[in-house]
């Protein structure tokens, strides 16, 4: 089905062909379509307290708003994450923001988290006809100032605690100016320690804890990936995402649209992904599970995160390309695999 549409949303511009592709699965989650739906490849797994149906997930930024997820959850994912939302509606930056690289089957994007905020995401997934495993991915406002970001993301965690299954903090957007001064030092100290009073509040409220985990940029030293590894231990998150888009061009300097200004995503951020990943896996051992994202866009990369250290995957620029049968293609190939390399115990 999806070789027959793609020829034509290939030929959209890319935004008016991503939100065409959203309202038609928001329409298909209206007439409760995803009722309808094969139940996913299976290939369990318990993580964070949670049970996982298989190990690919859908990543951050394609559901920014929570509208199709019902139908996108039936597509084969183990789960989903829907987000980035910030407390407050915004525009995110001016059109077109969003690009084609065919020829790396690659994709760069400035949105700027272009998103209808809390309240509308809240009315999405109240209620929620889902049973899969849903992430709420959570960021700051453009016009927040950096120093102040902690009450938007406490916003964000404490508005959507009750209806996440887990809850990611996003740092590590390259659109959002400042926001990724927040993976460092000092101020990840006070976001993390910030964070973790709220949680505590909303846990007692609740009678139940949230998993927690950051999404960090892959455009980061190694020695400073090993350091925010060891903080988010020791400060009580439960996983990291690795990782976000880049602002290098590595390999794809002679296309026309590297040029453009924002995060790539795709092939040519795979191999970078696998570095931060080996290198979480190897600072923290089995301390923090280990999401894995970055230009899986086939079975054999998706074994090859696994076996950097990945628990799950995430795709988004694969998907765009290849459709819902790379779900299956990577839950099918991931099904029994194991890490391979010996993992160094909890410090
Ligand atoms: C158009 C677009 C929008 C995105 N928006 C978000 C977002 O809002 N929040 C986020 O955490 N990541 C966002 N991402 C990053 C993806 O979740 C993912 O980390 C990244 O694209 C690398 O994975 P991929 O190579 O499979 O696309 C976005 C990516 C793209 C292409």
């Amino acid at each position: 089905m999806y070789d027959l549409i793609a020829p034509a949303l290939m030929r959209m511009e890319p935004e008016a062909s991503h939100d065409f592709a959203i309202a038609s699965l928001r329409l298909a989650s209206a007439l409760q379509l995803d009722r309808l739906a094969a139940p996913p490849t299976l290939d369990p797994v318990e993580l964070m307290g949670l049970r996982f149906p298989n190990r690919v997930g859908l990543a951050a930024g394609l559901d920014k708003n929570a509208d199709a997820f019902e139908m996108l959850g039936a597509l084969g994912f183990g789960f989903v994450e829907v987000g980035t939302v910030t407390p407050r509606p915004q525009r995110g930056n001016a059109r077109p923001r969003l690009f084609r690289l065919p020829e790396a089957r690659a994709l760069i994007n400035r949105m700027g988290f272009n998103n209808l905020g809390l309240d509308h995401l809240l009315r999405r997934v109240e209620n929620r006809r889902y049973d899969g495993v849903l992430g709420i991915n959570i960021g700051k406002n453009k016009d927040t100032p950096t120093e102040r970001a902690l009450e938007d993301y406490v916003a964000g965690l404490e508005a959507v605690h009750a209806w996440a299954d887990y809850v990611t903090l996003n740092v590590s957007s390259p659109n959002t100016p400042g926001l990724r001064d927040l993976q460092l030092g000092p101020p990840l100290d006070a976001l993390l320690d910030g964070i973790a009073v709220a949680r505590t509040r909303l846990a007692e409220r609740e009678g139940s804890r949230t998993p927690l985990l950051v999404k960090i940029a892959p455009d980061l030293h190694d020695d400073d990936v090993k350091g925010i590894a060891e903080r988010l231990v020791a400060k009580g998150i439960d996983g990291v995402i690795a990782s976000n888009t880049t602002l290098a061009r590595p390999g794809i300097e002679h296309l026309a649209a590297s040029n453009e200004i924002g995060g790539l995503s795709g092939p040519p951020l795979h191999e970078r992904c696998l570095e931060v990943l080996r290198c979480i896996r190897g600072t923290v051992g089995d301390a923090l599970t280990l999401i894995g994202v970055g230009g899986i866009d086939s079975g054999g990369r998706a074994r090859a995160a696994r076996q950097a250290g990945a628990d799950l995957v995430q795709i988004y620029t694969g998907f765009v390309y290849r459709g819902p049968a790379l779900i299956r293609e990577i839950a099918r190939d991931l099904r029994g695999s194991r890490v391979d390399s010996p993992l160094p115990r909890r410090p």
